[in-house]
């Protein structure tokens, strides 16, 4: 009998898997790149009802797609701000934060994530994790700007301190249409 493909995963699917391991009812949580709700929707399943999630994207559309697709849900709190300004309103620790880079798809390929809000975001991303948590990163590098984008990403995640977070990246070597890479960071203390 001819063996069956399994597909390896794909980056967004391992970092749902990531978080997973990590996640548990009633903790809080922050999506930086709400988009069509995809990864609100998970987190708001993982932290249940007891559990806060924080979910961010600086379109109207992307807030009303995550909020049809996360109605009912009251662990979860949209906002229409960019993730830079994260700690502006979010004033506790979090187990965990995803970062979904890059456009929206089937909405306007032109609004993407810009390397310099994404770095301010990820550094006040990293001060808001708790010890133990983790923060996972979907990079695109197949739109214009995403390769630039990648490389400031992967640059700034080199230089995170060992004695502080492990980074780890998950990326496919030999595919030949760009398809996105996941970088983790799990803070340490
Ligand atoms: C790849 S999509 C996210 C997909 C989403 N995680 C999902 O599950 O459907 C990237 C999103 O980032 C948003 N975005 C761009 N710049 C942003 C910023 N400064 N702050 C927050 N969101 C931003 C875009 O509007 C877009 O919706």
């Amino acid at each position: 009998m001819k063996p069956k493909n399994h597909p390896l995963p794909r980056a967004t699917e391992m970092a749902h898997r990531f978080v997973l391991e990590r996640i548990r009812p009633g903790d809080r949580a922050i999506d930086a790149t709400s988009g069509n709700g995809h990864d609100t929707l998970f987190l708001a399943k993982s932290v249940g009802p007891e559990g806060k999630v924080y979910a961010f994207d600086i379109q109207e559309q992307a807030i009303d797609a995550t909020a049809a697709k996360t109605s009912g849900l009251p662990q979860v709190e949209l906002f229409c701000l960019g993730h830079e300004e994260m700690d502006k309103v979010v004033s506790e620790r979090v187990k965990t934060i995803m970062f979904n880079l890059g456009y929206l798809p089937k909405g306007d390929k032109t609004v993407i994530t810009q390397t310099d809000t994404t770095l301010r975001a990820l550094e006040a991303g990293i001060r808001l994790l708790d010890e133990g948590g983790l923060l996972s990163i979907t990079l695109y590098e197949g739109h214009e700007g995403g390769q630039e984008e990648a490389e400031a990403v992967l640059t700034w995640a080199e230089g995170l301190d060992q004695a502080d977070f492990y980074v780890a990246r998950y990326q496919f070597l030999n595919l030949r249409n760009s398809p996105p890479s996941l970088l983790v960071i799990e803070k340490r203390h």
